[in-house]
């Protein structure tokens, strides 16, 4: 039977095996850290300078024991609740018409650790923002045991400590707050309000968040080892999912002539009128004028399914275009589509949890985006954004597998710089700008 994290005797094994098949949730996922049961005790419990507060490194501790620093000094998650605090959260809550956005639950739940009251312990702080807890789950249980040393890291999990190192659940993490679930939502309203427009790769963003951990020998004893290549198509896989759960629950779809329009991409509606962009795509199949749902991460999962399963690649081609059509019929028909799409990225996410990705699939897979690039299949902003950073996962992983100079100044990265640059700037994004990149970077592969 599939791990159920919760379940220490058979009455509660009972009751998961049944939430389980209610809510055809996946048995193994624990609950994300805001839902866990523990009490959050607050960063400043984390921070001690012998425990995760240390200046340096320590020399001879399996973690780095830095953590604190790097997450204060480096990582935004440590800014998340002060921005709250800026002109433009001012000008977002006004617009919104909340009282201020420092205290609005709306804002709160994607900038900070949000827990009831009754879960907050003495030393929590909720200006503290996205801190320790919010990713590694409340330390209540886990605080004691995980200090000893001398418990395994199964165990701690078991105690309430949230599994991050598991690409799986990593993403789901990440997607919470950089897309949204069924408990919170980036919607257009808060956009419209002023909220910047949100993106998300898993690989990329584990390594610019900046990581606060080291994959060493040791790292991977205790916890195995995902490539970057993996990590990015977990990421895009369950990525997708989770748009799609999204654009099929009624809760995203009740109000309004139109659905959600945070389910769009942006620029097919937002940008200026003398910059002309249309281009015919075969793999959606509209007219000129039409708006376009945000296929970014479909993309991305199909590429990810063309070597692990062509015959569910194509059928994901199929479907997605399908979609496509829907999104220009009626909310019900994008649901119903967005359901028979999930269903093949399940089955997808399955294969995947098996797989292993060899250098020479790696490289079949830079290069089948790059070559569908040039093909012009992912010229709106949002799929070419999509694009590049699987690149950079994908050359990153076949440059730790020693299978290509990836090195700053080599000819690949300077092509990477190029691509980067074509997409600097969303507003003045020119799609054939794009191709030219990716033209340059096919030379130099
Ligand atoms: C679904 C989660 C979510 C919600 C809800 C949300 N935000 Fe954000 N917000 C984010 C994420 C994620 C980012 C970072 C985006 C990035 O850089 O990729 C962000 C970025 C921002 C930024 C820009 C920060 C910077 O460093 O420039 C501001 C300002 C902001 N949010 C304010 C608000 C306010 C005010 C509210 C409430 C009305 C709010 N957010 C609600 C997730 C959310
Ligand atoms: C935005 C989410 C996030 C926040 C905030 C965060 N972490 Fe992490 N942390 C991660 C991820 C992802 C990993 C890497 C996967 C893993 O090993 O679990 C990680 C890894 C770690 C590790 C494991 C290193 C190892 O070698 O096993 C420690 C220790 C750690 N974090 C401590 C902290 C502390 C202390 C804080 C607060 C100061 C913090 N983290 C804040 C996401 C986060
Ligand atoms: C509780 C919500 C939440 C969770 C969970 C979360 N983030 Fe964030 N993240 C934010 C917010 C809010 C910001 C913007 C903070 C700011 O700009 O001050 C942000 C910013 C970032 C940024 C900086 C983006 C930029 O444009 O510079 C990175 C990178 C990032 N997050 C990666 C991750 C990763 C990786 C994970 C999962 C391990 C994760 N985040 C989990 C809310 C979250
Ligand atoms: C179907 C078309 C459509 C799509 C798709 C769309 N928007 Fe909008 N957006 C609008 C309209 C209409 C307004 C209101 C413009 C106004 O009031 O002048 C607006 C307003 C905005 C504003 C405020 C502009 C202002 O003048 O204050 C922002 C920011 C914004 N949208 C961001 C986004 C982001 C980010 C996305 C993608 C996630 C997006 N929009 C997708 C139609 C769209």
């Amino acid at each position: 039977m599939a791990k159920c994290y919760r379940c220490d005797d058979w009455a509660s094994v009972f009751a998961c095996v049944l939430l389980a098949i209610l809510s055809n949730t996946v048995l193994a996922s624990p609950p994300l850290p805001p839902s866990g049961d523990d009490m959050h005790l607050g960063v400043a419990t984390c921070a001690g300078s012998t425990c995760h507060g240390a200046i340096e490194p320590f020399a001879n501790s399996p973690v780095l024991q830095n953590e604190f620093i790097t997450w204060q000094r480096k990582d935004s998650h440590s800014e998340a609740y002060s921005v709250l605090l800026n002109d433009q959260s001012k000008r977002i809550a006004r617009n919104l018409g909340l009282k201020s956005a420092q205290t609005a639950k709306i804002c709160l739940d994607c900038h900070a650790d949000n827990v009831p009251d009754g879960k907050r312990g003495k030393r929590f702080q909720i200006s503290d923002g996205v801190g320790c807890e919010t990713c590694h789950g409340g330390a209540e249980r886990y605080l004691g045991s995980h200090v000893s040393g001398q418990v395994t890291h199964q165990k701690n999990i078991e105690g309430g400590l949230f599994p991050t190192e598991d690409p799986l659940e990593r993403a789901r993490l990440c997607l919470s707050c950089h897309l949204g679930n069924d408990d919170k939502f980036a919607t257009h309203r808060i956009m419209g309000a002023g909220h910047p427009r949100l993106s998300f790769e898993l690989d990329t963003f584990t390594a610019i968040q900046p990581a606060h951990f080291l994959v060493d020998d040791d790292y991977q004893e205790r916890k195995g080892a995902w490539s970057n290549v993996q990590t990015w198509a977990i990421g895009q896989t369950l990525a997708t999912r989770q748009y799609l759960q999204q654009l099929s629950s009624s809760k995203r779809m009740d109000k309004g002539l139109f659905p959600e329009l945070a389910f769009f991409d942006c620029h097919s509606c937002h940008h200026s009128m003398k910059q002309q962009r249309w281009a015919s795509r075969d793999s959606v199949g509209l007219e000129p004028g039409s708006i376009r749902l945000n296929d970014g991460n479909i993309l991305m999962a199909r590429e990810v399914a063309s070597v692990v399963d062509a015959g569910l690649a194509k059928q994901i081609s199929q479907q997605m275009r399908a979609l496509h059509q829907a999104s220009q019929q009626s909310k019900s028909a994008i649901q119903s589509q967005a359901k028979k799409l999930l269903g093949l990225n399940q089955q997808l996410l399955d294969k995947l949890a098996g797989y292993k990705f060899g250098k020479s699939t790696t490289l079949k897979v830079a290069n089948n985006v790059i070559k569908h690039g040039i093909a012009g299949q992912f010229l709106d902003y949002s799929g070419a954004e999509q694009s590049v950073m699987a690149l950079d996962a994908l050359f990153n992983s076949l440059k730790a597998q020693g299978a290509i100079n990836y090195a700053p100044g080599s000819p690949v990265s300077m092509g990477m710089d190029k691509l980067y640059n074509a997409l600097g700037d969303e507003d003045t994004y020119v799609p054939e700008r794009y191709i030219t990149a990716l033209k340059s970077l096919r030379k130099a592969i």
